[in-house]
């Protein structure tokens, strides 16, 4: 092999415009083996080359172009390869590394993966054919690295992109909570408030048959506004809630007694309420304020679709947990529509029977879920339904 001068080393180091896309630094304390890979390469990539480490870490530090490749000899004066290689690692990450080392360094070996990031080690005299192949492998292994660089930043650019439009978009759920809570609720409970007076004004007054029913009216009517704003309240309470749910250590029975005093108006006077609640009682683990709505939709839902018979509530122990269950006599749900009450806005069977938006099980089943819990229903058309929830315990 004829091997090249000094000359053409320095030709190498210096090549200024090249249409090479990949530059190399190769770092060797004998000329001879730097001159061998010079030849070798010089023809496919640009070429920087340096005695050892020191003069190889000033090119780096000071290099114009990126260095894609570095093949460094192990065993150099002053400072090794691994060593050169470890303090090109913060200033340029991307950069393949190949170490050039005898057959017997078995440790440098251990040594350069773990602390070199090296790519490969080649074992000295290498073939000329497996260093071309090897350096073709590692720069596409570089052009893979870099491409999935660029890849992961946009991903992380729109990941942030899209927590930021999911923030907007639950400040504006926040801000039409506020508008409803103020716009809406406070307006329909004055109109409710002057109604009482107006109510309680015209009992002095004996007033006709007529007037007494169109205030009855309205009263129904501001009620029914009242529960629909309620109802979106909750739902924008549910969309916009982000955080784990606050448990509490919760006793079922004055929750459920005390929701059944609150709706007991609700129901006809043909239907019986009967309560079976577990004694002693456990606590459970849940959220207060999303059981009560939970317990104030599913006892309301049963009195609404409940003409004549019994509610039936119910708590028993379950699979480490209680089960909740609110069994009603009422028109019950047909099979082909049980999968759907669950869904926003969705009412199945006769509609005149009972006012509603179809969100009241919605709201439910989200809260329930919320806190870890399971929710489900049986029903059977005519006959009546069973909705059940089972919460963990405490
Ligand atoms: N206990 C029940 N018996 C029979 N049908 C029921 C019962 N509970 C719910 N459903 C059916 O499921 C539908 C959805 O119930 P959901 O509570 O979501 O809505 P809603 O009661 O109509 O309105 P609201 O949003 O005011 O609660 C109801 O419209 C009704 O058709
Ligand atoms: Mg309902």
């Amino acid at each position: 092999m004829a091997y090249l001068t000094k000359e053409t080393i320095k030709k190498a180091q210096t090549a200024e415009t090249s249409d090479k896309k990949y530059t190399i630094l190769l770092v060797d304390d004998e000329d001879l083996n730097l001159l061998s890979l010079v030849e070798l390469l010089e023809e496919d990539y640009q070429l920087l080359t340096a005695n050892d480490g020191e003069e190889a870490l000033e090119l780096v530090k000071n290099s114009s172009e990126p260095i894609h490749l570095i093949i460094t000899d192990q065993r150099m004066p002053n400072m090794t390869g691994v060593e050169f290689l470890k303090q090109t690692l913060p200033l340029i990450p991307q950069t393949v590394r190949i170490i050039l080392t005898a057959f017997t360094d078995v440790n440098v070996i251990v040594d350069s993966i773990n602390e070199g990031n090296v790519y490969k080690f080649m074992i000295k005299p290498f073939e000329p054919k497996d260093m071309v192949v090897t350096i073709k492998r590692a720069l596409e292994a570089y052009q893979l690295e870099v491409e999935n660089h660029k890849l992961i930043e946009e991903l992380t650019k729109l990941n942030t992109d899209l927590e930021q439009k999911v923030e907007k978009r639950t400040e504006a759920i926040q801000d039409f909570y506020h508008f409803i809570s103020h716009e809406l609720r406070t307006p329909i409970t004055v109109i409710q408030q002057y109604l009482r007076f107006l109510q309680q004004g015209m009992k002095c007054e004996s007033p006709s048959d007529n007037q007494t029913a169109h205030l009855k009216i309205v009263d129904k009517n501001a009620n029914r506004m009242i529960k629909l704003v309620n109802q979106i309240l909750n739902l924008a309470k549910i969309e916009s809630e982000k955080a784990p749910p606050l448990f509490q250590s919760l006793h079922l029975n004055p929750l459920i007694q005390n929701a059944v005093e609150q709706l007991r108006s609700l129901f006809k006077p043909e239907v019986t309420i009967l309560t079976d609640l577990m004694i002693p009682e456990q606590p459970v683990r849940a959220v207060g304020d999303d059981l009560e709505i939970v317990l104030d939709n599913l006892i309301s839902n049963a009195a609404k679709y409940t003409e004549k018979g019994a509610v039936h509530i119910k708590t028993e122990p379950m699979d480490n947990g209680i089960q909740i269950s609110i069994v009603d006599t009422g028109v019950g749900i047909d099979e082909s529509q049980i999968d759907q009450v669950f869904d926003q806005f969705s009412r199945v069977g006769d509609l005149r029977m009972a006012q509603g938006v179809g969100l009241g099980l919605y709201i439910t089943k989200v809260l329930v879920e919320h806190m870890e819990g399971q929710i489900g229903v049986t029903s059977k058309k005519d006959e009546g339904s069973t909705f059940w929830v089972w919460l963990p315990l405490a």
